[in-house]
């Protein structure tokens, strides 16, 4: 089931940073009519300096080549050798305004001018909140190709949602000694490529009457599979269990239907994948949540991380859990109250974890993978570049870390305390720095209106960069304030990202 490629066109992606887009383009004009005008006021200090901060504050592109080192020559006290000390008589804050002067790297390559470049596949990509083309341009160097068309040692890029229990090259840990950048359904994967989005599933789609006399219905065209799926079939109507089957496999009814209307009809769905493989989970599924008919489902192991809310869909481990699975359905079919309960979400909403799930898929596996590249890019510049990161004043340090939210590309500055260096006041600081910017969450226009919240910013996780989402969804957490600690400590400029729900 790969994704359709078309065939004819490279398309270079406009950039969109977000919803502010216009101003941030205004500003930086101004910022730049600012910076040529500078050699005229360099002598006039207090000009020079509130330009500078006010640079700082409003700038929507803190990462660009701009060169400031001969500002930092010139101001007087800190100097030019970035000494991160400063008096303890200096007022409080102080130590905020050096480092948003002086912690910076001048970037060498600006992605708006010099889009991330993905060599290999031709794709319509709408928009991309940093510079991003794919397609294939033979006189230009890639900064990552897919498969084996690398001309020039970059970074090798694997994409398909199929199963590695039917491609073998997929597993994880066979593909990450062949690419450097895997994309699959897995989400541990570098760039998740699920089945799912809001986009594509009307997921809040209200339930339509049950009006069929069997219990489920299954669309299973293939009988062969690597898993127990025929069986748990031949099971749940062993237990009596009346399914109506539209596909080839066992079909007692004529297949020449609308999939979704059909399922619509009905109490519940057998989402039976082919195999049963950690996050690969299909259409399915996902179609049997738009349908309103409870997912019966074979396949991924953790399926319940997929679930809307706890106790909404129904899952046959193994062939043990046939008979109690089927009981479960017996149950909910003669009692309407506890049915509906478990079709609570359709009302209600489904948890934030549903929520920050399906919401990655909101911006395009394309577009992630162009940050990710750029991503890699800045952080291998960094490497090679010194700067102080944190600033001292008296017994209080002050660290200099980043934030950007999931999806996207810049990052944000924030300042942590050590005498106040705790989880809570990382998310406070994170929830006022973008709160400040009157930031809209990368989902808000992709998700169902029913869905999309008030205004204020609800922080669902912190992690830092560079984690995989089953880790930032499922598996990390800070243990505790003396963890984030070390961390900071540990990771001069440490960088975040975040997830709003
Ligand atoms: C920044 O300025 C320094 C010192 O003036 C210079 O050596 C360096 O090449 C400049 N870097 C860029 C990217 O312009
Ligand atoms: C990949 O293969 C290894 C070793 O055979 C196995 O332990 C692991 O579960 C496989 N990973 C997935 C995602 O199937
Ligand atoms: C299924 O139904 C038949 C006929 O009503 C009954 O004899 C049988 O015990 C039932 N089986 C189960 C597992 O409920
Ligand atoms: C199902 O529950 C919702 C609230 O969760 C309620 O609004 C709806 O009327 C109920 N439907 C039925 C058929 O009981
Ligand atoms: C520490 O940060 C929290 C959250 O921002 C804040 O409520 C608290 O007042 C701060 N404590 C100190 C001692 O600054």
């Amino acid at each position: 089931m790969n994704p359709q490629q078309p065939e004819n066109t490279h398309l270079k992606i406009k950039k969109k940073c977000s919803n502010l887009m216009p101003i941030c383009v205004f500003i930086v004009v101004i910022a730049e009519i600012m910076f040529l005008g500078r050699l005229d006021i360099l002598n006039n200090k207090s000009l020079v300096n509130s330009w500078a901060d006010s640079f700082v504050q409003f700038t929507t592109l803190p990462w660009s080549s701009r060169n400031y080192s001969t500002f930092d020559d010139d101001d007087e006290g800190v100097g030019s050798g970035r000494v991160s000390r400063l008096e303890e008589s200096s007022g409080s804050g102080e130590c905020e305004k050096w480092l948003e002067k002086h912690d910076y790297i001048a970037y060498s390559r600006d992605f708006i001018k010099q889009p991330v470049y993905v060599a290999g596949v031709i794709e319509d990509l709408k928009s991309c909140c940093v510079g991003c083309k794919l397609g294939y341009l033979p006189k230009e160097k890639a900064d990552a190709s897919f498969g084996s068309a690398k001309a020039d040692k970059e970074p090798t890029i694997v994409r398909s949602m199929e199963s590695s229990k039917y491609y073998p090259d997929l597993n994880l840990s066979y593909a990450r000694r062949k690419y450097d950048i895997i994309m699959t359904s897995s989400l541990s994967s570098d760039i998740p490529v699920g089945y799912f989005s809001w986009a594509e599933y009307d997921i809040m789609a209200p339930l339509q009457p049950k009006t069929e006399n069997a219990l489920a219905a299954a669309f299973i065209s293939n009988c062969v599979s690597r898993n127990f799926r025929l069986e748990a079939l031949e099971g749940l109507k062993k237990a009596n269990i009346t399914v109506d089957s539209y596909g080839a496999c066992h079909r007692n009814r004529d297949g020449d239907v609308n999939k979704l209307e059909t399922l619509k009809r009905y109490k519940f769905s057998l989402a039976f994948e082919n195999s049963d493989e950690e996050d690969y989970v299909t259409e399915k599924y996902f179609q049997s949540l738009v349908a309103g008919a409870i997912p019966v489902v074979v396949g991924a192991p953790n399926i319940q991380d997929f679930a809307p809310l706890p106790g909404s869909i129904l899952h046959i481990k193994e062939k043990g859990d046939i008979d109690s699975v089927a009981k479960t359905m017996t149950y909910l079919a003669d009692n309407p109250d506890a049915y509906n309960q478990s079709l609570r979400w359709k009302f209600e909403g489904p948890s934030d974890s549903f929520k920050a799930l399906i919401d990655m898929a909101a911006v395009h596996s394309s577009c992630r993978l162009c940050i990710h590249v750029a991503t890699m890019m800045r952080e291998k510049e960094e490497k090679t570049t010194e700067r102080p990161c944190k600033c001292t004043q008296g017994l209080e340090t002050v660290y200099h870390v980043y934030v950007r939210e999931r999806g996207r590309f810049k990052m944000e500055s924030i300042f942590i305390r050590s005498g106040n260096l705790t989880l809570k006041a990382l998310e406070s600081a994170v929830l006022l720095k973008f709160k400040s910017l009157n930031h809209v969450p990368v989902w808000k226009e992709e998700r169902p209106k029913s869905l999309r919240g008030s205004d204020e910013l609800k922080l669902y996780r912190v992690y830092p960069l560079g984690l995989t989402q089953r880790e930032a969804l499922y598996t990390f957490s800070f243990e505790g304030d003396d963890e984030l600690k070390i961390h900071i400590e540990k990771n001069p400029c440490a960088k975040f990202e975040v997830i709003f729900v």
